[in-house]
Order: structure tokens, then C-alpha cells, then sequence
């Protein structure tokens, strides 16, 4: 099983959007994934969940927000494998093994992250705190559970900031993958989240060792979003891709172009845009040939 965190600094970069393809073209090809909604604002589990029918079935019982409070009770911490939820629509188009399931996120994730941050003695979290590694480590230990061992792909959508619950989910990956556009606000965020996994990463080993320590791997920036002028890329994105050259982060040589049309209503249709039926052939190849780049370097 491979564990990947999506994540960038900035919102609105297409962290969602990419995870819930990647995700769907894997299941496509017969893989066993599941996604892990954990942006409170819920743009993955809205993806899949009309936002009434979340509200109706979903919101009291069965979202991370629950689980979360599992985390903080205590009591010891509650399994996961009973938020897993198997969306319909996607599901019903996937081939025979495959399968993309998703934990569904809450508004309420906001709280949840406050309240844990409060249990590390604030916000500059503590080393000293003995709750320190089991807070951290309880994603990880909650998805090394055997209910969880039958996935092939796990893809965590983060939101984009650095608190307690992205870093649960950090220190539970294996990978690391953030979309960006190809605009001046997007790239410099890049920079400022290396440096901030690095930081987590030192601080987290500091305290596990001699216990299991982590390594979490780039796999590379993925550009999305790209507008095409005349066959290219326009001159302003080839600019900041190139900026991007220069942070010394791997890119993903596959980009995905701009189509709000398709994109736009993905959401509408609960389908991720690459399992839309007889829609627009060039970005859906994008799309898969992302999910065969990301799959070759998970495995480099
Ligand atoms: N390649 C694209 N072309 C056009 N619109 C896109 C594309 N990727 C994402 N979007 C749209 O941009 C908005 C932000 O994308 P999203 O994936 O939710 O970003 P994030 O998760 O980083 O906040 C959404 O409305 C989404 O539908
Ligand atoms: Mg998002």
C-alpha cells in the first residue's frame, strides 16, 4: 500500500481536483484506492456527495470529524475502516477490481484541529508533550490497520495550511505530491511547505526515535490549471514552471491544461472529470498519463 499526501500551502491550485483523478484513473485500471478527505472544507467529499445528501446521511455519523474526536477522547482511539464510504456513481463505471472508496470530510475538522493543537499545550506544539507522538502518529497507525491492507493507493487531500490534522496526515505518507499552478503565489508556496515538512519531519523523528522514524518523498509539483495559447503553454506559465526549475523540486513532466467546462462540472455530475463518458480526449489523456507518471515515480 502507498500512501500519498496532496498538498500545497495555497488553496485553489487543484490539490482536490488532482486527487480525486489520480485516484479514480488508478481505480479505473483495476487498483484498489481509497481517498481521505481532510480539507474541512469538504471540496473531495462534495466531489462525490451532493452537500444534502452529506448533510442527511453522512455529517453526524460517518465523516473524519468523528474519528477525529476518537482521536481526542479518552478512550483508546476508534478504527477507521467504519467511515470508509464507496460512492456510487464512480464506483458503478470502475471494472471489475477496482475500486475507489473515500472517507468523507466535516466543516467541523476546523475545531477538531484547534482542540488537538490544545492537547499538544498550544499551537507551537510541544515536544515534551507525551501526547505528542501518539497525536501525530494516529492517522498513520489508524490506516495500518488489516481492514486497510487490501488498498493499493491512499490519497490524502490536505487543506492547505500546516496544522494538526495536515500533519497527521503527513506523517503518515510515504509520498508527497502538490499540484500547482503556474502563477507567482502558487510556486512560492512550494518553498514554504518543503521547509515546513522538513521542520515536522526533524521534530517528529527527534521524539520517535529509536522507534519507527519517517521519511516522507517528494514525488513533484504537478501544474495544472495550464492555459494553451497556439499548441503551448502561454508565456507566463512556461515562466513560472521554470521558476519552479529552480527550488530544485522534482516537476511532473505531465501538466493538466485549463477546462472549465469539463472540471466545472465534475462536481455536478459526482464523476472525477476522468471518468466523465465521451468527454473532451485531450485532457482526459493528461489525466492518465499523470496517473502512469505518478505511479512510475511512487515506485522510483
Ligand atoms: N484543470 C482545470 N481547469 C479548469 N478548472 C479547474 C481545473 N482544475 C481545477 N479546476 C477548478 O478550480 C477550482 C479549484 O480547484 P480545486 O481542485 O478545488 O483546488 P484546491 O483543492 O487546491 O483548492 C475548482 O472549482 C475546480 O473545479
Ligand atoms: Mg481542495
Amino acid at each position: 500500500m502507498s500512501i500519498t499526501s496532496v498538498i500545497n500551502y495555497k488553496g485553489g491550485v487543484g490539490k482536490t481536483t488532482v486527487t480525486a483523478n489520480l485516484g479514480a484513473e488508478l481505480a479505473a485500471r483495476g487498483r484498489r484506492v481509497l481517498l481521505i478527505d481532510l480539507d474541512p472544507q469538504a471540496s473531495l467529499t462534495f466531489s462525490f456527495y451532493p452537500a444534502d445528501e452529506w448533510e442527511k446521511d453522512l455529517a453526524y455519523e460517518k465523516t473524519i470529524l468523528q474519528w477525529y474526536g476518537s482521536v481526542l477522547s479518552d478512550e483508546p482511539t476508534g478504527p477507521l475502516h467504519p467511515y470508509v464510504l464507496t460512492p456510487e456513481p464512480a464506483n458503478a463505471l470502475l471494472p471489475e477490481g477496482g475500486r475507489l472508496d473515500l472517507v468523507a470530510s466535516h466543516l467541523g475538522l476546523v475545531d477538531v484541529d484547534l482542540d488537538i493543537a490544545a492537547a499538544l499545550g498550544g499551537s507551537r506544539f510541544q515536544h515534551g508533550s507525551p501526547h505528542f507522538l501518539p497525536l501525530h502518529r494516529a492517522l498513520a497507525d489508524a490506516l495500518a490497520a488489516e481492514e486497510f491492507a487490501g488498498y493499493d493507493d491512499v490519497l490524502i487531500d490536505c487543506a492547505p495550511n500546516f496544522t494538526m490534522v495536515t500533519r497527521t496526515g503527513i506523517v503518515a505518507s510515504e509520498h508527497i505530491l502538490t499540484p500547482a499552478r503556474p502563477d507567482y503565489l502558487s510556486t512560492l508556496g512550494i518553498d514554504y511547505l518543503r521547509s515546513k515538512v522538513s521542520e515536522l519531519v526533524r521534530d517528529f523523528n527527534r521524539v520517535a526515535a529509536p522507534g519507527p522514524t519517517i521519511d516522507p518523498q517528494y514525488l513533484g509539483v504537478v501544474f495544472t490549471m495550464i492555459q494553451y495559447a497556439a499548441g503551448g503553454p502561454i508565456n507566463a506559465s512556461r515562466n513560472y514552471m521554470k521558476f519552479t526549475d529552480s527550488l530544485e523540486v522534482p516537476v511532473f513532466r505531465q501538466t493538466v491544461r485549463e477546462n472549465k467546462t469539463l472540471f466545472g462540472t465534475a462536481g455536478e455530475r459526482r464523476l472525477p472529470a476522468v471518468l466523465v463518458p465521451n468527454a473532451n480526449e485531450t485532457v482526459q489523456h493528461e489525466l492518465r498519463q499523470l496517473a502512469s507518471e505518478f505511479l512510475a515515480r511512487t515506485r522510483l
